[in-house]
């Protein structure tokens, strides 16, 4: 009996059965099939959403998934596997449909790989929770994710009547992750730039977010495709940067700043993280370097929000999945002096 793709299925349902048709996806400038997000969409709805005829497509993906030639194929070296997934995040998706819900958007950023941006993230948006703002994170690296794995959250995602309903964590922090739409946490994402940042838009525009005070968004190193997307379509606030006491002398975090000003972002403030080690007798020792935090708030003409020691505790719990247990002052201090900075910054606009 023929086979019959119809519009309504759903893209991996399709392509789990009939893989010969991932070329007719990709062929027809429908890259989903490489997403884990957009694969969950029907035939007709990943077609709507690249403007594409469905017609055709259906046409294609009916004749290969029966063993012919696909005819409306472009070329294999235009197949769009970089192009991402389009996405006005203004225009369409949930978020937008029902409206501003979310209070405030932070990208949490540093040029440096390593320096603690995830960390800083997790604990800045647990104490936040814990003071009863209501939070959650976007984790925007793309290709090397932590924040599921420092939360212990690991959710199939799953699509609500507004969109995608994001993980949440035991303290109430709503998450959305890459590794979460992994079958495998150890599956690599091998995707170019602008598949990275269309994943970032999605994972805005499509997930149900509800009501934040919140949204913080962790971004990989760096100055290229994942903080330019967050800068250029998200509605941000502005920025912290994070940075490490040594890491100064690499001018890395001031060409951080530079984008960000450059972008016409806000810094809202810095942190300084790993600035030292408690010893037993209760001494600090720097062992990164004399702190920096001064020449910090001078490069960004932003607060310094706080200088975090280093924590042997904080890398247990991080493997464990249990952040949100790591209690410390420093951290809540963080916090206060984050909202406290963000009013400042929005009386600077
Ligand atoms: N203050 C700290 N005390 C102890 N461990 C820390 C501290 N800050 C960060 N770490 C550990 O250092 C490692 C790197 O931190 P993290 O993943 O937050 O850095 P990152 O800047 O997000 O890295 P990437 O650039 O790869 O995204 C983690 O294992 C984390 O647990
Ligand atoms: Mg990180």
């Amino acid at each position: 009996m023929a086979v019959e793709i119809t519009a309504d299925m759903i893209i991996h349902d399709v392509v789990t059965k009939y893989p010969q048709t991932v070329k007719v996806f990709q062929g027809h400038g429908l890259p989903c099939t490489a997403c884990q997000v957009g694969a969950r969409e029907s035939v007709a709805g990943g077609a709507r959403t690249h403007r594409l005829s469905l017609e055709p497509l259906l046409a294609d993906l009916n004749r290969v998934a029966n063993g012919q030639e696909a005819e409306g194929i472009r070329p294999a070296t235009k197949a769009p596997v970089g192009r991402g997934i389009q996405l006005n995040v203004l225009g369409g998706g949930a978020a937008a449909a029902t409206g501003p819900k979310i209070r405030h958007i932070i990208a949490v950023m540093s040029g440096k790989g390593g320096v603690g941006k995830s960390l800083v993230t997790g604990l800045l948006a647990a104490s936040l929770q814990r003071q009863g703002l209501s939070v959650g994170i976007l984790d925007g690296d793309i290709t090397g994710p932590s924040i599921a794995k420092e939360f212990g959250v690991r959710k199939s995602p799953s699509k609500g009547p507004n969109g995608i309903d994001p993980a949440h964590t035991q303290g109430g922090i709503k998450v959305i992750s890459m590794n979460m739409f992994l079958p495998n946490s150890t599956d690599p994402v091998t995707w170019r730039g602008p598949m990275v940042s269309s994943a970032i838009k999605q994972f805005y525009s499509d997930v149900d977010w509800g009501k934040l005070d919140f949204l913080l968004v962790d971004l990989p190193p760096g100055t290229s495709d994942a903080p330019m997307t967050v800068m250029q379509s998200l509605p941000l606030d502005g920025v912290v940067i994070v940075s490490s006491p040594q890491m100064l002398a690499t001018e890395i975090v001031m060409k951080c700043i530079k984008m960000v000003q450059t972008m016409k972002g806000k810094v809202i403030g810095v942190v300084e993280n790993m600035a030292y080690l408690t010893m037993p007798d209760g001494s600090r020792n720097e062992i990164f370097g004399p702190s920096n935090g001064a020449d910090l708030v001078v490069m960004t003409g932003a607060p310094l929000l706080a200088q975090l020691p280093i924590d042997p505790e904080i890398a247990m719990l991080c493997d464990a999945g249990k952040l949100e247990e790591y209690h410390s002052e420093a951290y809540d201090t963080l916090a206060e002096n984050f909202v406290k900075a963000l009013k400042i910054a929005g009386q600077r606009a």
